[in-house]
């Protein structure tokens, strides 16, 4: 039976250090400042950008939430970017996405200032990653690695496959591992034979955003399973979060497995604070604390 990821620990774990970290900043007069943009129209948005609130205040840093409603055009949600660009008191700027029709996303992220692109979804920060440049990285691959050298200490040698091809998580979780010496497979919607590619994997990276695809007899023996998927699906008449992974199955071969929730979730937020203090202590020319 594989051991549980307990990613709700080490994120309040890393969460404390943050906030520890945040109070020496306070005392020089430094206050690190992120400010969180949602467009009005996915629901899920609203509770996430409520929760990284929440938690931002925790720490002890300043929060700021814009709400634009669903109608707003391009134009005015670029304003908007612009003005947390020229405002000191702000530190990490993060643009709740997805973003409705009308907006062009990639161009409102590279609108952002990439030394306050907390996301790490500018163009910029995307190339600083691949290039081995210090960047601002994105959050949930991040906690993913986090994790992983929580777990396993070493990544060197290892046969790493991610399932899914996003530019928030599955890409940049590559260069990630490459940069971790891992031998990386990146498997996605069209990938032939998807199963005998997973049993070769000692890592496991399951960011497709399908219910339970990921099955528990694909996994080799002793792998370690990242379930980055958070799936809202109905069961036996009642409402369930389950990851990419067939759970239940997968704990039963896996060295270690993340549940959902409780696994990757809580990290993606405790990163996002991380790379806020990260900015900050850039833009004051401060000693960037090593948790990792
Ligand atoms: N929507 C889902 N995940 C994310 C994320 O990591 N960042 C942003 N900005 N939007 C998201």
């Amino acid at each position: 039976m594989g051991k549980l990821i307990d990613g709700k620990k080490f994120a309040d774990n890393l969460c404390n250090k943050i906030a520890e970290e945040v109070i020496k900043l306070k005392d020089k007069n430094i206050t690190p400042g992120l400010a969180v943009v949602r467009v009005e129209g996915d629901p899920a948005s609203a509770v996430y950008v409520n929760m990284k609130a929440k938690k931002t205040k925790e720490v002890g840093m300043h929060s700021v939430i814009k709400i634009l409603d669903k109608n707003t055009s391009q134009d005015d949600l670029l304003k908007v970017v612009e003005e947390l660009n020229n405002d000191k008191s702000i530190n990490g700027i993060l643009v709740q996405l997805p973003l409705p029709k009308q907006i062009n996303a990639d161009s409102v992220i590279n609108t952002i200032n990439p030394d306050k692109d907390v996301d790490g979804f500018h163009a910029i920060n995307t190339g600083r990653l691949w290039t081995n440049i210090d960047s601002l990285v994105p959050c949930t691959p991040l906690g993913c690695k986090m994790l992983l050298l929580d777990e396993l200490k070493d990544l060197t040698g290892k046969k790493a496959i991610i399932v899914g091809r996003s530019n928030i998580v599955g890409k940049p979780m590559a260069s990630l591992l490459i940069s971790e010496n891992c031998t990386v497979t990146i498997a996605h919607s069209k990938t032939e034979n998807l199963k005998d590619e997973v049993k070769k994997s000692d890592i496991v990276i399951a960011a497709v955003g399908v219910p339970e695809m990921i099955k528990g007899k694909w996994i080799k023996p002793g792998a370690t399973v990242i379930d980055v998927g958070i799936n809202r699906i109905e069961r036996g008449g009642k409402q369930k979060l389950v990851g990419d992974v067939e759970f239940e199955e997968a704990k039963k071969v896996a060295g270690a497995i993340t549940p959902v929730p409780g696994g990757v979730g809580p990290m993606t937020i405790a990163c996002l604070l991380h790379n806020t203090l990260v900015a900050t202590c850039k833009k004051n020319n401060k000693e960037i604390p090593k948790f990792f």
